[in-house]
């Protein structure tokens, strides 16, 4: 079973990455030959400060190590290292449509909120097809809203077969059964995100405890006093997920404890819980991070490790595709 996902080093990963990411990583790498992409070219089609980027990669690296993925076992490596991405998506481009990618929410929202929209924003799902389809994925561990982007990689992959032979495995989406879409705090019909979320409901993996108790303490909550989830009920059903999280119990389970503690005392417990999760994560990030040599040594062996899985799917794409190879 190959298994492959990808995070942007963009904005400081938040609880809904680790919801939808992180926590998804650290379990499917037990399940087959896995590869964890930082997709630093995606980073670039929004505005981003240059003189960033390296650290924002250094950080994730080391955040997804702290997170539980294991850099020997696993593949774990920058997108920037690999040239067959970039590759791979410009023969991409050839069986994507167009009217489809203009059909995208994120890049209509995206798009929405900058002055100058990028032909990046506009290609990013095609890059993504590439990262996923180039090392011959079964599964692609994400969140909810990179949902209408798997589909597309789906398609095109589809489409490609179907023009050129057979080169792709069609790679299936894994999303978790709780916790798929963690709301803002402030905000809980928004998503949370690195970016575009409001600042004091977007919980931070690096947050302070004392900060992350806070934005519990002043999260938005529902009428009525019931702990328990319902479409009514955006605010709590979203606590009772973070709590499931961040506890590992199901959320009928967390309905059956806190259903009558009340809002104030299980916003509280909540916070707890999430200080309790992120306690650990953030003492091996403090301990890696410390260390640039090791952890550019480790992006190295990634990087080998990946060009060697992606090179004979990019080279069956050129041959499918009609290209005069040299040999
Ligand atoms: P990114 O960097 O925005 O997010 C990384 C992962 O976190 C998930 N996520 C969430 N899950 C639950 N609740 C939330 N509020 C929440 N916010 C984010 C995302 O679904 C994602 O799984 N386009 C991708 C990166 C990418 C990729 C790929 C992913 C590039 N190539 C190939 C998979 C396969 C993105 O921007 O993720």
């Amino acid at each position: 079973m190959r298994i492959f996902s990808g995070i942007k080093p963009s904005g400081d990963p938040t609880l809904g990455n680790y919801s939808g990411g992180f926590r998804q990583y650290a379990a499917t790498q037990e399940m087959g030959d896995a590869y964890f992409c930082i997709v630093d070219l995606h980073a670039i089609t929004v505005e981003y400060d240059p003189a960033d980027l390296h650290e924002r990669t250094l950080d994730l690296f080391a955040m997804l190590v702290a997170t539980g993925l294991d850099p020997d076992r696993s593949t774990v490596f920058a997108q920037s290292h690999v040239t067959a991405h970039a590759e791979a998506s410009w023969l991409l481009s050839a069986v994507t449509s167009y009217g489809q990618l203009g059909r995208m929410t994120q890049f209509k929202e995206k798009g929405s909120r900058q002055d100058f929209v990028s032909a990046a924003l506009f290609n990013y799902p095609i890059l993504m097809s590439g990262d996923i389809l180039l090392y011959q994925a079964d599964i692609v561990p994400i969140g909810d809203d990179q949902r209408q982007h798997l589909e597309l990689a789906r398609d095109v992959a589809e489409r490609f077969n179907t023009r050129f032979g057979e080169v792709f495995t069609v790679p299936e989406g894994v999303y978790p059964e709780v916790g798929a879409r963690i709301m803002d705090l402030q905000d809980p019909l928004g998503k949370m995100g690195k970016t575009g979320s409001s600042e004091q409901g977007t919980v931070r993996l690096l947050d302070a405890p004392d900060a992350i108790r806070r934005k519990f303490r002043t999260a938005v909550t529902d009428s009525g006093r019931e702990v328990r989830r319902g479409p009514d009920k955006p605010g709590i059903s979203n606590l009772i997920d973070i709590m499931s999280v961040a506890t590992g119990t199901t959320p009928d389970a967390v309905e059956a404890e806190y259903g009558d503690a009340g809002y104030g005392a299980f916003k509280q417990a909540v916070g707890e819980a999430v200080v309790a999760l992120l306690e650990p994560v953030q003492q091996r990030y403090a301990e890696l991070r410390g260390d640039d040599g090791e952890l550019l040594r480790l992006l190295g062996q990634g990087a080998e490790k990946a060009r060697a899985a992606s090179a004979p799917t990019l080279e069956r794409m050129y041959e499918a595709m009609g290209f005069a190879r040299l040999r």
